[in-house]
């Protein structure tokens, strides 16, 4: 069976930026010049959406109950193919039983025709049928976090899945934990960043900012890339791309960077970058407080 690349972007928390993240980051790989399969595997819909697409998922359901090849639809993104979802799918977790039944997705990917650089699959906040079919297809694992105490517990409860599918899928790994929806400004931010560098070393991405241009792009059925070119959201989501092509492909990946003169830290004149040593309380806003 044909084995390829699978990031899957996964949190059991709801509303973390999962969908932007795996929606944006398949975005930013096809403006880099890869070809991408964004695979929607949420009942929601919210990744088809995002790049236009209204389904009723009952396609992709027939395709996992008959074991072949996924249904597969051209986007308006460049370089982006979408295996489209939608309410039908809700309806997954009764008709699957058996051994296998995780590995169904898998099985049916191996099948999927189109040459694809990388699948890019969102998943719902649940450790349903969905993810833990996304967690056996794949060998990456991305991981949207929210600063807030919620959001870390959420974490761990993940860290805790990951590690229950590592016997059949010994490859899988925990490559980029996403900070989202981050606010510099607030104590949190920093205080969960240190938790988060503490459990993840080398593994805590550059932040992705709370910023309004991501959140008005999936009104629009694009990325926000494309809605909004030059905007913090556009910037930080080139940067993390870049960012996480590099823990997945090594130091090759992005010697030639595409975005070399764009200047992906120019539009907020803040870099996105997570992690600078700081003064302490540097940056606090005493109203947000
Ligand atoms: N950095 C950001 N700035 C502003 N808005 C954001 C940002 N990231 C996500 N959002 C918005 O927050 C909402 C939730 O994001 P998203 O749909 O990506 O989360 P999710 O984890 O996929 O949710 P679900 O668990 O329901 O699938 C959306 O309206 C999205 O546009
Ligand atoms: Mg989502």
């Amino acid at each position: 069976m044909q084995m390829r690349k699978t990031v899957a972007v996964v949190n059991l928390k709801g509303g973390v930026g999962k969908t932007t993240t795996a929606v944006n980051f398949a975005a930013c790989l096809g403006e880099m010049g890869r070809k991408i399969l964004l695979v929607d595997m949420d009942p929601q819909g919210s990744a088809s959406l995002s790049v236009g697409v209204i389904n009723e998922g009952s396609e992709l359901l027939d395709a996992l109950q008959t074991n072949s090849a996924l249904p597969v639809v051209s986007t308006e993104v460049h370089n982006l193919d979408l295996v489209p979802s939608g309410m039908a799918m809700a309806t997954a977790n009764q008709w699957f039983t058996g051994d296998n039944v995780n590995e169904i997705l898998f099985q049916c990917l191996g099948q999927t025709r189109g040459d694809y650089d990388l699948v890019v699959i969102d998943c719902p906040p649940s450790l349903s049928f969905h993810t833990m079919n996304a967690l056996m297809a794949c060998q990456h694992v991305i991981v949207p976090v929210e600063a807030s105490f919620l959001g870390m517990n959420g974490l761990k409860q993940m860290a805790v899945a990951i590690e229950s599918v590592k016997p059949q899928n010994p490859d899988i790994k925990i490559e980029a934990v996403i900070p989202c929806r981050a606010h510099r400004r607030r104590r949190i931010h920093w205080e969960i960043m240190d938790q988060l560098n503490a459990m993840f070393p080398g593994r805590v991405s550059p932040i992705i900012r709370e910023n309004v241009a991501i959140t008005e792009a999936p009104g629009k059925g694009k990325p926000v890339i494309v809605t909004a070119r030059v905007s913090k959201g556009a910037d930080d989501y080139r940067l993390v791309t870049l960012w996480i092509d590099e823990q997945i492909n090594g130091e090759q990946a992005s010697t030639e960077s595409p975005y070399a003169g764009v200047g992906v830290e120019s539009s907020a004149g803040e870099s996105a970058y997570s992690y600078e040593p700081r003064e302490p309380n540097e940056e606090i806003n005493s109203d947000t407080y």
